[in-house]
């Protein structure tokens, strides 16, 4: 019964996913690939990490439908799907996969939409320099489970944790094996291990020293670790430390190990970093042909927020732009900031968010006329700003007077959290009800300190009109 269900599922969801036209997709098992080979066969090679990983995917999903995902271990990021949460991911299940016999059933699951991949340049062009196919065919994106994520949850082995502090609602039920993070630790599976929590660079950091640890120490000889997977790693260190030089010791320690096993090991260290992080900046910053809604759905990360009895739970979502809202607003159809709002209210509707917050952050000079003492040298200094913007929404599930007090809420809470110190935005009063723009200058004053705050607040909501 129960695989009949999973099979008429898979029947419905896979062509599209996979892009294989529904006519020529078997029905039952005779989708079984040749398993992965549990270690790779020779030397360096074209795209040995890109055929692992599609070996791999293909085994889960036949798995699942054979009614056999209990034996798989899902490792996943978080969902705003950097360079860091995807390489933390593909690391450790290839470390997993390759470290011991049982744990040959494990895979990355990007909790991505497959499309929304190719709005971040930089991940593109590090997954090509290592041989990773295109159109991500050989990733496991969220939008290609064959059954929905709470369903699964239930029946696998269990998922392991990377760049991302706690699972999302959708995967509560699944056991939490391991952590690796270098958020705010918010006591999610203290059982999990290893459960590692450290305030580095980048969160593959933590994975890769893990990784080296074991692979080192194995009493029966290192597994092979193709030199892709490896300059993918230093990738993701690099751009998340900015070249080795906004880093902690374990980052710079850690990306040393892994050069001398790289194809780069004969260059200074600081020297192939900073190209790294040169190409891979050069190409994050290639947004210009990005819409507003694909601005904002390119770093989202959202969640429900659980509140008390009687009110109901809050879908809030986060995107993250490097853009000013001016320069968002101009491409709009209109070039106004409610045409802006427009396509924010559209994207909140599409995946059902109550409270969403665009986290904005850019360069500006126009700090000269309000520094009237600062020198040559102050004036030619670039300042970085923020923006925060609020918006809220009735729902099926918040009324309107509930969606009122969440805004009052949260705007309460942005506006007097002292860790932010935000202004109201200048033409705050043209705005429409249930909007608001702040700026801010905080120092690391992004998401990862913002989303704590608001979900705090809004896990604590009362509901003042209910009895
Ligand atoms: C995984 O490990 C099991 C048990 O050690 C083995 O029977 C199986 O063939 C392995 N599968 C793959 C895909 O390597
Ligand atoms: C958008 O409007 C601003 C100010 O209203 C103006 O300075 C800018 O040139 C406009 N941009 C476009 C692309 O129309
Ligand atoms: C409303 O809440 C229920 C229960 O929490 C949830 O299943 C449903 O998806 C929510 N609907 C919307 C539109 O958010």
């Amino acid at each position: 019964m129960r695989i009949a269900a999973l099979v008429a599922l898979l029947a419905a969801v896979l062509p599209s996913a996979l892009g294989v036209p529904a006519h020529q997709l078997p029905l039952a098992a005779p989708l079984a690939p040749a398993p992965a080979p549990p270690v790779w066969p020779a030397e360096e090679g074209v795209g040995h990490f890109s055929e692992w990983s599609k070996a791999q995917k293909r085994q889960f999903v036949t798995d699942v439908v054979a009614g056999k995902a209990d034996e798989w271990v899902l490792v996943m990021g978080n969902e705003g799907g950097d360079l860091d949460s995807m390489t933390a991911a593909l690391t450790w299940a290839y470390h997993l996969s390759h470290n011991n016999e049982a744990g040959n059933r494990t895979i990355a699951l990007l909790q991505t939409p497959r499309d929304a991949l190719d709005l971040r340049p930089e991940n593109k062009l590090a997954l090509r320099n290592v041989l990773m196919s295109p159109g991500h065919r050989d990733l496991l994106t969220i939008d290609e489970l064959p059954v929905p994520p709470r369903e699964l949850a239930k029946q696998i082995k269990g998922i392991v944790l990377v760049d991302h502090p706690a699972p999302l609602s959708d995967w509560e039920e699944a056991k939490v094996e391991a952590i690796f993070d270098h958020h705010l630790d918010r006591g999610a599976a203290p059982d999990a291990r290893p459960r590692i929590f450290e305030p580095v660079a980048s969160c593959t950091t933590i994975v890769a020293r893990q990784m080296l640890d074991e692979l080192e120490a194995r009493k029966e000889g290192e597994y092979h670790v193709p030199h892709e997977v490896v300059e993918l790693i230093l990738d993701a260190i690099a751009i998340d430390s900015k070249g080795l030089t906004n880093s902690q010791p374990a980052d710079k320690f850690t990306a040393e190990r892994l050069l001398r096993r790289s194809n780069w090991r004969d260059e200074k260290l600081y020297t192939v970093m900073a190209r790294l992080d040169d190409e891979l900046s050069a190409a994050k910053k290639a947004l210009d042909e990005l819409g507003v809604r694909d601005l904002l759905r390119r770093d989202w990360k959202g969640d429900l927020v659980k509140t008390a009895d009687g009110t109901p739970d809050v879908h809030v979502g986060f995107a993250s732009v490097p853009l000013s809202l001016e320069d968002q607003v101009e491409r709009t159809l209109y070039n106004t900031t409610d045409a802006w709002f427009g396509v924010l209210d559209g994207f909140s509707n599409e995946i059902g968010v109550d409270v969403t917050i665009s986290l904005h952050s850019y360069k500006s000079k126009r700090h000269e006329d309000g520094h009237p003492k600062g020198g040559d040298v102050l004036r030619s200094k670039k300042i970085k700003v923020r923006e925060m913007v609020l918006a809220v929404r009735p729902t099926d599930n918040v009324s309107d007077a509930q969606a009122t007090q969440l805004f009052d809420l949260v705007s309460k809470t942005l506006e007097e959290s002292p860790f932010l110190d935000a202004e109201r935005w200048a033409d705050y009063k043209s705005l429409k009800p249930r909007q608001m723009i702040w700026v801010h200058h905080s120092p690391n004053g992004g998401r990862k300190l913002v989303r704590p705050i608001v979900e705090s607040a809004i896990a604590g909501w009362k509901d003042s009109l209910a009895a």
